[in-house]
């Protein structure tokens, strides 16, 4: 894999489900059914999409408050408003998956490092503070600067132009299947991070396949 790499002048994660775990929020709030999380992040990328479709932007941090309404909705939640913020206010403070910041540590000797997100500059900011993993990263990109969310290509686009490289010596790296389509459709090399351990049949990849699949980061530097 390290002969691989070195084809690569920048390795660009996604944020969320890649690096960040989300099922860390139904470990955090027991007292919620873990449906509720797992249908909250389903409406939120719905909401992505749909925004972008229909050309009506509003970034991810009310993207994210707006569909916890709906999802507190389903489940009759109730929420106060109190409960609301600390709910999103987790976003924030998720934690990464265990092999990342080690993993990180390595592929930074030989690459540059970026995100590309969806979040908000903030959002990615202050995720990346509390696990103690920014300085590992050149650039952070956020789809905000465009206005429209993955897996639209003016998202994509934004990563060559910030590292002024070409799309075909990045690799890109990431745990959904609508954002590695993206990718590949822009003309990324493509890495799924398989973290759920699907079969590649059950990858939303519109036909396209990655190019290569790991189940962890730490794959990338053996
Ligand atoms: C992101 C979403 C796709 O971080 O998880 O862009």
């Amino acid at each position: 894999m390290r002969n691989f790499l070195s084809q690569f002048e920048a390795i660009v994660f996604d944020l969320y489900g890649t690096l960040v775990d989300l099922s860390a929020l139904p470990r955090l709030f027991p007292s919620y059914p873990p449906e509720f999380f797992s249908y909250w992040r389903t409406k939120q990328l719905e909401h992505t999409f749909l925004r972008t479709l229909v050309n009506n932007y509003r970034d991810f941090w009310q993207v994210t408050a707006e569909t916890l309404e709906i999802a507190s909705a389903t489940f009759s939640l109730g929420l106060s408003a109190a409960d609301r913020d600390v709910l999103l206010q987790a976003w924030l403070r998720l934690p990464v998956f265990a092999e990342v910041p080690e993993a990180l540590l390595g592929l930074a000797r030989n690459h540059s490092l970026a995100i590309l997100s969806n979040g908000t500059l903030q959002m990615i900011k202050d995720v990346l503070e509390a696990n103690h993993i920014i300085h590992y990263f050149q650039n952070l990109i956020s789809a905000d600067s465009v206005q429209r969310y993955k897996p639209a290509r003016e998202v994509y686009a934004l990563a060559p132009s910030a590292l002024l490289t070409t799309p075909n010596r990045i690799l890109f790296c990431s745990a959904n299947g609508f954002d590695l389509a993206g990718a590949a459709h822009f003309g990324f090399v493509t890495c799924w991070v398989n973290r759920s351990g699907l079969e590649p049949t059950q990858l939303d990849m519109l036909g396209l396949t990655p190019d290569i699949s790991v189940h962890g980061l730490d794959e990338l530097l053996k």
